[in-house]
């Protein structure tokens, strides 16, 4: 990766004109993407600053892990497409490919995949925080409790400035976080949480540890495991996202990474965010025929009905989210390997088409995202949908350390702190209480 030192100025500068006042900025390119004007010195030299509410022009760092074109509905990780990830590999290789930067080799595969398996144990202390919480808790309300406690046992993990230490932080979320998943569900269910078991993969063991109990053997099902790691690679990283920058915020100012990866799960958690894929199957299930399509659609249009299509529409994806396209085939998969057929599905399908169709959705570019099928398949598969996005959160982790393992190691990096446009009161005197 480049660092920032070594980004390539363009010949190209911006002038800006300010009353009069013309100030020139660098503007930096990309391998690939729009060019971004440099305007870290604006400040400094006008006095001014730029006002860019949700970071609609912003480019907050420099990444070299994920690249999105959202008009032509591209998406690729360490340069390869999402759909030859999906299609091609498993969840293990894509999480070393954007930790490291390159496709392993078999042996870097195995050693890295034995890491992770060796590292899915939680702290047996850990398994208390559960019962801190209410059956009923939502499990997005455990993982950002017990992914933040994370903090308060690996303590041999935590000096930021030690890569290797960084690593072993990296790893240990990385392998922890489906253990700690399956025990949200175990815990909500009433029955006992199940230990990890070596010999099975990252996703099996998760699948077991979810679904499996104490009392028989768990019989792992080869196209489920597969459709459930292919859902993890299309969840894995996403570039500058609302919880992937919540990481990169709260890591800047050097903060423990269990807690900033806490910060992410609470940010995932939103309906705007991860929440999408549970509200996105409520919603589906609500419509519940498609005869009631249209009138959704009508609400969706309408300016003061606050009603959304959950998993339509995306801040960057301006077309058909590729992620969504192999969603779509995985849920199809599915209901073959398990004989089943949601009737959720033909409503689904039948939105997606009036949609897709409808002069308001074309106008504004919206498709459906990743959100859309997810919650179908894993509906399919057995979850509860409040356990969707933290499955969510599960794969997101791998994007969380990679991003904040690169914002670390980029010498440029500083802490995270944005301005604002004051428009409150000017200064003015305090007034006694019995004055006012
Ligand atoms: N249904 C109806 N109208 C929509 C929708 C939708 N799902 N999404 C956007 N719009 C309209 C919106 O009302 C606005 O109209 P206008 O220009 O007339 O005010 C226009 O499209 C632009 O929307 P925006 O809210 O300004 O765009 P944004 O980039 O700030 O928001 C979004 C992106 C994803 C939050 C939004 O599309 C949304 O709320 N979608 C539904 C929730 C969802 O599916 N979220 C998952 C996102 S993908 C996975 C992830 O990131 O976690």
């Amino acid at each position: 990766m480049r660092t920032s030192e070594e980004t390539r100025v363009a010949d190209k500068q911006a002038t800006l004109d300010l009353g009069g006042q013309t100030q020139e900025f660098p503007v930096l390119e990309g391998s690939v993407g729009p060019d971004v004007v440099d305007i870290r010195k604006l400040y400094g030299t006008t006095g001014k600053f730029t006002y860019d509410p949700g970071y609609k022009s912003t480019a907050s760092c420099e990444s070299a892990l994920t690249y999105i074109d959202g008009e032509a509905g591209v998406l690729l990780h360490r340069g390869y497409p999402i759909g030859q990830l999906a299609e091609n590999s498993s969840f293990m290789e894509v999480s070393y490919l954007l930790l490291n930067g390159e496709l392993p080799t078999q042996e870097d595969l195995d050693d890295f995949t034995y890491t992770i398996t060796r590292h899915t144990m939680v702290h047996d202390q850990l398994r208390q925080f559960y019962q801190g919480f209410r059956r009923d808790a939502h499990p997005m309300a455990i993982m950002c409790g017990v992914v933040g406690a994370l903090s308060a046992f690996y303590h041999d993990s935590t000096d930021i400035s030690d890569p290797e230490q960084r690593k072993i932080a990296s790893h240990r979320l990385i392998a922890k976080m489906p253990t700690i998943a399956a025990m949200a569900y175990k815990y909500s269910v009433g029955q006992p949480f199940m230990q990890p078991k070596n010999e099975l993969s990252y996703t099996g063991n998760f699948l077991r540890m979810t679904f499996g109990v104490p009392a028989e053997e768990y019989e792992i099902h080869p196209a489920i495991e597969k459709a459930m790691d292919r859902i993890f690679i299309l969840h894995a990283d996403h570039e500058q996202n609302a919880s992937t920058s919540t990481v990169r915020l709260a890591g800047s100012s050097g903060a423990n990474p269990f807690a900033c990866m806490a910060a992410g799960i609470a940010c995932l958690w939103g309906p705007a965010h991860g929440g999408a894929n549970e509200a996105a199957l409520n919603m589906l299930q609500e419509i519940g025929s498609p005869d009631k399509i249209p009138h959704y659609i009508e609400r969706a249009k309408d300016k003061n009905d606050p009603f959304r299509l959950m998993g339509f529409g995306h801040r960057v994806c301006k077309n058909y989210d590729p992620r969504a396209t192999v969603m779509q085939q995985t849920l199809r998969e599915v209901f073959e390997a398990l004989n089943v057929n949601d009737p959720v599905f033909e409503t689904a399908l039948k939105l997606e088409e009036l949609a897709l169709n409808d002069d308001y959705f074309k106008e504004k570019k919206l498709f459906p995202n990743v959100d859309f099928y997810s919650g179908i398949i894993l509906n399919a598969i057995g979850f509860p949908t409040t356990m969707f996005t933290a499955l969510f959160a599960l794969a997101r982790t791998v994007g969380w350390v990679a991003q904040w393992n690169e914002m670390i190691s980029d010498p440029a990096q500083v802490i995270g702190r944005p301005r604002q446009l004051y428009t409150g009161p000017t200064e003015r005197d305090y007034v006694p209480i019995g004055q006012r």
